[in-house]
């Protein structure tokens, strides 16, 4: 049965299963990278972040979510593809002000809400798991103008591999807690295509940083992405 549910479902299964669901002293900084402690903070986000309010598209346990509401007193919304996810964060930060989470697709979300934010991110999160020619407009409709989309993704030559040709999706996998690897699709992007599908939505890219883990090798593995709303 597991076989067949959600990659997503079945990872945060049996990271449920391992880690106990109890509350977590907060973060001190955000994290963008494979690499914790690399890498820049919170402050890619916006000048000041004091009341802001913020969108995470996939947000998972709630770490960068809660760095951001308690350190700098914003208002964070973290969307999360899968309940017990949404319930891990909840056990581990639901205490804290100015933090909901919420359990939804990211696109589905999006079109639900009138909501308009002062900052979108992801970290490894919804982007680049769904379709950006539909993503990226929906985020594009909530950000206020001037504001930022920020967003990590596995970088596409992460261990050798080439970005895509074309804007479909390839194939990747999710590896779980206990090592075994489930399909995904993902839309593996370099820079240059990303400010392609960027600017259709109307978002202008700002930067591209790629950052290395000496764990992973001599290639990088994770590519930053940051965009504004024109
Ligand atoms: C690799 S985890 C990263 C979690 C978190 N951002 C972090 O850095 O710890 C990817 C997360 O994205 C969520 N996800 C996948 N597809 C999604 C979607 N379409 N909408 C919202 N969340 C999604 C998964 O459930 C998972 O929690």
């Amino acid at each position: 049965m597991l076989a067949q549910a959600s990659p997503w479902y079945v990872h945060a299964l049996q990271r449920t299963t391992a880690t106990p669901a109890e509350p977590l002293s907060v973060p001190a900084r955000m994290e963008w990278t494979t690499r914790p402690g690399s890498g820049p903070g919170a402050e890619i986000l916006a000048p000041d972040l004091r009341r802001k309010r913020l969108l995470e598209l996939g947000c998972g346990p709630g770490h960068n979510a809660a760095h951001l509401a308690t350190r700098y007193g914003a208002h964070v919304t973290g969307v999360d593809l899968v309940g017990l996810q949404v319930r891990r964060a909840r056990s581990h930060y639901g205490r804290l002000n100015n933090l909901t989470f919420v359990a939804g697709h990211a696109l589905h979300y999006l079109q639900a809400s009138d909501e308009r934010f002062d900052a979108i991110y992801s970290v490894f999160g919804a982007i680049g798991l769904v379709a950006p020619e539909l993503l990226l407009p929906a985020i594009t409709q909530h950000l206020k103008p001037g504001c930022t989309l920020a967003f990590s993704v596995p970088h596409p030559q992460r261990g050798g591999r080439r970005p895509s040709t074309d804007d479909r999706p390839g194939r990747d996998y999710v590896t779980l807690p206990d090592r075994t690897r489930l399909p995904i699709a993902r839309w593996e992007f370099d820079a240059e295509r990303w400010e392609k599908h960027l600017g259709r939505a109307g978002l202008w890219l700002a930067s591209a940083q790629e950052f290395h883990d000496a764990r992973h090798g001599l290639w990088p593995t994770t590519l930053l992405i940051t965009a504004r709303k024109l």
